[in-house]
C-alpha cells in the first residue's frame, strides 16, 4: 500500500460527537474526504443539517445524529440509538467538550464542577466504553479524544479550573485505556488543541479583541489556528497511517507549549 494510500479511510464509518461546527466539523470534512461514511452528533437540528448540507456539497457521505451530550447518561443513549441504527462504527472522535463557566475555584459550585467533568470527561468514556466494545470484538477500531493544551497549562485569562482537570484526565484516560487496547486493533490517540479560530472563538474575540492579542502574544508561531488545521491529524489518527501509534496525545498549537 502506497504511503497516501495508507490514509484513506473508504469503508469505513466514523462518529464525530460535535461535529456540526467548530473543530468537530472540520474533522468530519477531512475523514470525508477522506472517504469514510461519518455521522456527526449534536444537540440543534438545524447546525446538524447545514453540516450534513456542507459535507455532502463537498462529495462526503454524512449522517446526522440528534444528542445532547452533557453527561454520562445522555451519552449512553446517544451510543445505543448510534449501534441500533448503524451495523459498524469503525472511528470515534469524542470532541464535544468545553469550558462554559468562569469560576474562581473558590467560588465554583459543586454542581457546576461536575457539570464541566461530565462534559469533557465523563461522556467521552461512556462513549469510548460503548462504542469501543464493539471495535474490541472486531479488532479494528480507533478512538481520538479531543482533549486540550489546558491539560497541561492553566489557561490565564480564564478561570473554571474543571476545565483543565478534566482536559488532563482525559489526556490519562486516553494513555491507560490505549496500553489495555493495544493488543486488540483498537488504538486509542489524543488530539491537545491550542486557541483555534473557530466561529465561537471569533464572535468572543470580537467581544474582547485585547484577549486575541494577549493569547497570540503567547504563541511561537504568533497566530491562533484555523479550524482546518486540525483535520489532517484526525485523518491521520482515524487511519492506517497511524497503525503503531497508539496512547499518543498530539499537541497542535502553533508552539504555544514551548514558552
Ligand atoms: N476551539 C478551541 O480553540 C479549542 C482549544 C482546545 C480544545 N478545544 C476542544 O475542542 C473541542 C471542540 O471545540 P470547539 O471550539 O470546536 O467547540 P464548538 O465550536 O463549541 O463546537 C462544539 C460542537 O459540539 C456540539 N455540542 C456542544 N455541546 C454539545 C452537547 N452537550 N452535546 C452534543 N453536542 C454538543 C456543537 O453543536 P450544538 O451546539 O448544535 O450542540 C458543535 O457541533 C472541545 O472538546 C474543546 O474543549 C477547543
Amino acid at each position: 500500500m502506497s504511503v497516501l494510500d495508507q490514509f484513506r479511510l473508504d469503508g469505513r464509518r466514523a462518529l464525530v460527537t460535535g461535529g456540526s461546527r467548530g473543530l468537530g466539523l472540520e474533522m468530519a470534512r477531512g475523514l470525508c474526504e477522506a472517504g469514510a461514511e461519518v455521522i456527526i452528533v449534536g444537540r440543534d437540528e438545524a447546525h446538524l443539517a447545514e453540516a450534513v448540507k456542507r459535507l455532502e456539497a463537498g462529495g462526503g457521505r454524512a449522517v446526522a445524529l440528534q444528542a445532547d451530550l452533557q453527561n454520562g447518561e445522555e451519552a449512553e443513549r446517544m451510543c445505543a440509538a448510534a449501534l441500533k441504527k448503524f451495523d459498524k462504527i469503525d472511528v470515534v472522535v469524542n470532541n464535544v467538550g468545553g469550558r462554559r463557566i468562569n469560576f474562581p475555584t473558590e467560588d465554583m459550585p459543586l454542581d457546576e464542577w461536575r457539570k464541566i467533568v461530565e462534559l469533557n470527561l465523563t461522556q467521552a468514556f461512556v462513549c469510548t466504553k460503548l462504542l469501543g466494545a464493539p471495535m474490541l470484538e472486531r479488532r479494528w477500531g480507533r478512538v481520538i479524544n479531543v482533549a486540550s493544551i489546558s491539560g497541561f497549562v492553566a489557561g490565564k485569562p480564564m478561570r473554571g479550573r474543571s476545565y483543565e482537570t478534566s482536559k488532563a484526565a482525559l489526556a490519562m484516560f486516553t494513555k491507560a485505556v490505549a496500553a489495555d487496547w493495544a493488543q486488540h486493533g483498537v488504538t486509542v490517540n489524543a488530539i491537545a488543541p491550542g486557541t483555534f479560530l473557530t466561529d465561537a472563538n471569533r464572535r468572543w474575540f470580537k467581544e474582547r479583541p485585547e484577549l486575541q492579542t494577549e493569547i497570540e502574544a503567547t504563541v511561537p508561531m504568533g497566530r491562533l489556528g484555523e479550524p482546518q488545521e486540525i483535520a489532517g491529524l484526525a485523518v491521520y489518527l482515524a487511519s492506517e497511517a497511524s497503525s503503531y501509534m497508539t496512547g499518543s496525545v498530539v499537541v497542535v498549537d502553533g508552539g504555544r507549549l514551548l514558552w
